[in-house]
């Protein structure tokens, strides 16, 4: 606890209970009203408001609260009062009380601000938050966020503490790590011509633990990726990650859902341990995403075999040729579902990359209602449709039948107002492949990253059917968000030597990026596995927002910049030149 200081004697909360003593406040003048006479302040510190009263009686006091402006900073003495019956603020927690003021020290004046903090209900665009973000985080939107943030963090700490790991940091300063996005770069002065990666996350430190014989490490560690933004993504981010010998998949999973219990328990929800598991082969078949929102129970489902038996030449041709009709039935997503509404779902669904889509509305009388009605007899009993619901078909290749469905069925919810069956969905998504085509490139990429162990039983098909080959990893999916990831490692040097070999990086190159790691292998390295959390999405999720910027206390914008401080900025020429470094853009036109 820390005690009274000059400035005060409490916090704001805290008044009540000090009814009928005297009391010292400080804070920021939250909002001004003067009722003849009488002027009112409500005075807001981190716990919360309270209302000042300034009676003329105490006119030095009085006056000095005259002259206040929003956002002024200022210690008071007072004594704490009860309000009258007829004046209690049940709407505020400290609203039977008010502070008599006797005494006022102005602290810091404000000047007139770019934007309210105390009406939160006018809009400020992002740009504006983000440059005057302490501001933005006054407003009782962008505390909350961090608050519950730092009570998130501490449950976390404390579970994972709990089942015996070790906080363990990694450095910042290091070589590139496989991630899959960009490197931040970092000069080095010392080693000219040298540069330092700023980690894509802690990968090849947290598995070198292991060998080192930490056995269980964690850490909240900052990651760096060079990559388009998006709302769940961010330049800089924080993952909770952590690393284990000796397990396999199911400890893994015990440990992770033991802190996202005590997590969600600090925002107030339940969730039950142990999590839904999913595999990704079915989880693609059924949802048509490996991230599938499971709030929501509706499905993908099959009608070729159906199709094979009508005249609809488009569908026929279709699973002649090898390819699935697959269906989304929306619940009652039909209701109001106009011509122009199809017309705008065939577009939405061929920007997919779908060659069309079929729209069907059950009608009130089990009628369909359909440009291709005449061939769909009997469609909504075999997907089980009733009147009302909105059938949306794709004929393709299962692939992308399967991915177009699964992209218009994480829209689907929102769009036709469905109703959420649980407030909460978590499920691991486990199986996943070793490596995906890249078409582009014409070479296997790893599906998560190189360290990444197949499943025993198909380390000998690794060669021969590569596309076959499952990994032991995992996603942890919340809601339709993916939170967190990881996999059992490759713990042997020879097995770690033919995946990289299938995914084209050469002995050589291995050697030079990873020769570490292959040495440590060779050095006594034990079975190890883990996981990380995105803990910007967790505390989003859990905090009700759509953005993980709310709830990271300096954010960059869409464009990755920082208009607080302008970050990133040009550097001067002498500094460039000490780190022999030349830029190509010799004269920077300032941006904004
Ligand atoms: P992965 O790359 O899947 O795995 O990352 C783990 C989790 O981190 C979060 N995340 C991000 N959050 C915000 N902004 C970003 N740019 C961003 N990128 C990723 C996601 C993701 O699920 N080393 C492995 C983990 C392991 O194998 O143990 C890794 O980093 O929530
Ligand atoms: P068409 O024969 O191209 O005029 O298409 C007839 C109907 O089938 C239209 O409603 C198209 O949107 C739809 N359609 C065409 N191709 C596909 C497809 N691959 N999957 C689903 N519907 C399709």
């Amino acid at each position: 606890m820390i005690g009274s200081s000059r400035y005060r004697s409490h916090v704001c909360a805290d008044t009540p209970e000090a009814e009928g003593q005297q009391v010292r406040l400080a804070g920021w003048v939250h909002r001004r009203r003067d009722h003849g006479g009488i002027v009112f302040i409500d005075l807001r510190d981190r716990s919360g408001v309270v209302q000042l009263v300034f009676h003329p009686e105490q006119a030095e006091a009085h006056a000095a609260a005259g002259r206040l402006s929003p956002e002024d900073v200022l210690s008071v003495i007072g004594t704490v009062v009860p309000r009258d019956a007829q004046t209690v603020n049940d709407r505020i927690p400290t609203g039977r009380v008010e502070i008599s003021v006797e005494a006022v020290e102005m602290l810091s004046e404000a000047d007139p601000l770019p934007f309210q903090v105390e009406d939160e209900s006018i809009e400020v665009s992002e740009e504006v938050r983000l440059t005057y973000r302490y501001i933005d985080l006054r407003r009782s939107r962008g505390l909350r966020a961090l608050e519950l943030r730092s009570r998130i963090t501490s449950a976390i700490r404390r579970s994972l503490e709990g089942n015996g790991f070790l906080d363990v940091e990694t450095p910042m300063l290091t070589r590139s790590t496989p991630e899959g996005a960009r490197d931040f770069l970092v000069p080095s002065r010392l080693h000219q011509g040298y540069w330092y990666a700023l980690p894509q996350s802690p990968q090849l430190f947290k598995q070198l633990l292991m060998v080192g014989g930490i056995e269980r490490y964690y850490q909240i560690a900052r990651c760096f990726r060079d990559e388009d933004l998006r709302a769940d993504r961010q330049p800089e981010f924080t993952q909770v990650d952590l690393e284990a010998s000796f397990v396999e998949p199911d400890q893994v999973y015990g440990v992770v859902e033991d802190f996202i219990v005590a997590a969600c328990a600090e925002a107030g929800q339940s969730l039950a341990a142990p999590f839904a598991r999913l595999g990704w082969e079915e989880a693609m078949r059924r949802f048509g995403s490996d991230r599938p929102d499971l709030r929501y129970s509706f499905e993908i489902q099959d009608w070729s075999q159906q199709a094979l038996g009508t005249d609809f030449a488009v569908f026929k041709k279709t699973v002649e040729g090898g390819g699935v009709i697959r269906a989304l039935v929306v619940p009652g997503g039909g209701r109001q579902f106009s011509r122009k509404d199809g017309d705008d779902l065939v577009a939405e669904a061929q920007g997919l990359g779908a060659k069309g889509l079929v729209w069907v509305v059950v009608s009130d009388d089990g009628s369909l209602r359909s440009p291709v009605a005449k061939f769909l007899e009997g469609l909504d009993s075999d997907l089980g449709a009733s009147p009302g619901d909105l059938i949306a078909m794709v004929a393709d290749d299962e692939v992308t039948a399967s991915s177009v469905l699964g992209a218009l069925r994480a829209r689907f919810p929102k769009r036709y107002g469905l109703e959420l069956e649980s407030p909460w969905a978590a499920v691991w998504i486990t199986d996943f492949p070793l490596v995906e085509w890249n078409v582009e490139e014409a070479r296997w990429d790893p599906s998560h990253h190189p360290f990444t162990a197949p499943k025993s039983e198909h380390v000998e098909i690794l060669e021969s059917d590569t596309a076959a080959v499952r990994a032991d990893a995992y996603d942890l999916v919340m809601n339709g968000v993916e939170v967190g990831g990881g996999s059992i490692r490759i713990h042997d040097t020879a097995l770690q030597q033919r995946v990289f070999e299938l995914i084209g990086v050469g002995a050589q190159e291995a050697e030079e990026k990873f020769g570490f790691l292959l040495q440590a292998l060779k050095l006594g390295a034990p079975p190890h596995g883990g996981f990380a959390l995105g803990l910007d999405r967790l505390v989003m999720l859990l905090a009700g927002e759509q953005s993980i910027r709310e709830v990271i206390p300096f954010p960059k914008t869409a464009s990755g910049a920082d208009p607080l401080t302008g970050a990133p900025a040009p550097v001067g020429a002498a500094q460039l030149e000490e780190l022999a470094v030349e830029s190509l853009v010799p004269d920077p036109v300032p941006e904004g």
